[in-house]
């Protein structure tokens, strides 16, 4: 598949057109982002492990029933997708409170949830991702009523799947973000799943393998997000 004209360049990906109407190139470059676009630096191997990483667990979530855009590796760091109109969403589950809600709420950081919770956030730089809630997005028309409720349903489902694999890997999946997008009457996990968008943390140590070590100038992210791969038996 060749690439096409740039569609679009994010914080840390560029979308690339190609020659068929239903699908997408991912690049996924080197920069890393934290605070909405604030502090963006370029970390070494960082675009391929986390395309790598991606693809293997869009794999794992498709074989356990998720419908993702995912299609295929192309290079070591492109991917093929299905193109999707993207919803203006960020689906958001916690298992342990830390980040924004502790934060917002004035929790402790690091309390294991009674329950995971579940926040919708709206994805503006500008505004700084601000929370809404199923009315607003009902209200301003940013998706429809059931668009919401599978949005709930698989990130819940894309939840109980990941934190057994992570669990089974002596890692806590402390708290995720997911978007989600249409093609035709179907509704697709899109984006990706990367240590750049969840936080991960040692079983036993609670030490951070996660972007919170970039946003923490912590360092050693990316050996922390190949650490991560490797117990996941991911081959980078
Ligand atoms: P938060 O604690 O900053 O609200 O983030 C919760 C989780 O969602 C954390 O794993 C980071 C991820 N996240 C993103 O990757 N991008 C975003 O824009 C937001 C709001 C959260
Ligand atoms: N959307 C945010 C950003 O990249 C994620 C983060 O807080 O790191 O700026």
């Amino acid at each position: 598949m060749q690439r096409g004209e740039e569609l679009y360049s994010g914080k840390a990906k560029s979308v690339y057109l190609t020659d068929s109407d239903d699908s997408l190139i991912l690049l996924f470059r080197n920069d890393t982002s934290a605070f909405d676009g604030e502090k963006i630096e370029k970390l070494d191997r960082k675009g391929m492990v986390n395309n790598k990483f991606n693809a293997f667990i869009m794999q794992h979530l498709e074989e356990q029933g998720i419908a993702t855009h995912f299609l295929q590796t192309l290079s070591d760091t492109e991917a093929l997708v299905r193109r999707l109109d993207m919803f203006p969403i960020e689906c958001v589950v916690r298992n342990v409170a830390t980040g924004s809600i502790c934060k917002r709420l004035g929790v402790e950081d690091g309390i294991d949830l009674a329950l995971p919770t579940f926040e919708f956030f709206l994805k503006n730089d500008e505004l700084h991702d601000p929370m809404i809630n199923e009315f607003h997005i009902r209200s301003f028309g940013w998706a429809d009523e059931e668009a919401v409720e599978v949005m709930k349903e698989r990130t819940f489902k894309v939840n109980q799947i990941l934190s057994k694999l992570f669990a089974d890997a002596g890692m806590i999946l402390v708290d995720f973000k997911l978007e989600f997008g249409r093609q035709g009457d179907e509704i697709y996990l899109g984006d990706e799943f990367t240590p750049d968008g969840c936080r991960i943390w040692d079983a036993d140590t609670r030490e951070k393998l996660d972007k919170d070590r970039f946003r923490k100038g912590m360092g050693g992210v990316v050996e922390a997000y190949e650490q991560v791969a490797e117990r996941l038996g991911i081959t980078i």
